[in-house]
């Protein structure tokens, strides 16, 4: 089941699964502190296998209320069970609650398809962010 968790909760699965072990506070985002975000836990039992964030954050595409996801990760052995889908999915619905009307992301451009079966389009040519790999930005509208 989907939960809201703190900033902090985050920080072992970023680190993981994204950081590739590095320290916990070498996963911390700027934006963790900033007011109008939410962090999103997928929960098995009391388990927490997997995260989202999202943060209130304009995309020069978005002519709208729009949200950056940022940390998408869901733990090694349980990925490719839908759990990632399911995490985006709550967000959708709680997103439109706060009338937002899109949602975009850097995506790897190894989950760009995982994004692209949720909906989501490429807005821009593939890029590199150093010390992590290539990446696309990609955009999301969310039906009201
Ligand atoms: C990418 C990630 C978040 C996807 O979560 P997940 O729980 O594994 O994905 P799901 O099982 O919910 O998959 C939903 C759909 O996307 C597809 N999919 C998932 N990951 C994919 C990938 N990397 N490439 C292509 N398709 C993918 C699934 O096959 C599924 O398709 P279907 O609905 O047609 O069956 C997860 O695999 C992960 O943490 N990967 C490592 C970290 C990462 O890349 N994070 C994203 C940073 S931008």
């Amino acid at each position: 089941m989907v939960r809201f968790i703190s900033a902090e909760k985050t920080l072992p699965l970023r680190s993981e699964v994204l950081r590739e072990g590095r320290p916990l506070s070498a996963c911390v985002f700027p934006q963790d502190i900033e007011k109008g975000g939410f962090h999103l836990g997928y929960f098995i039992e009391e388990e927490l296998i997997g995260i989202a964030s999202f943060f209130l954050k304009a995309h020069p595409l978005a002519k709208g209320i729009a949200y950056q996801l940022r940390g998408m990760a869901i733990a090694p052995n349980h990925q490719g069970n839908g759990f990632g889908k399911k995490l985006i999915d709550f967000a959708k619905t709680q997103l439109k609650v706060t009338n937002a009307q899109f949602i975009w992301c850097n995506a790897r451009t190894s989950a760009k398809s995982f994004y692209e079966r949720l909906g989501f389009e490429v807005v821009s040519p593939e890029f590199l962010i150093e010390d992590v790999g290539p990446h696309y930005e990609m955009l999301l509208t969310l039906d009201n």
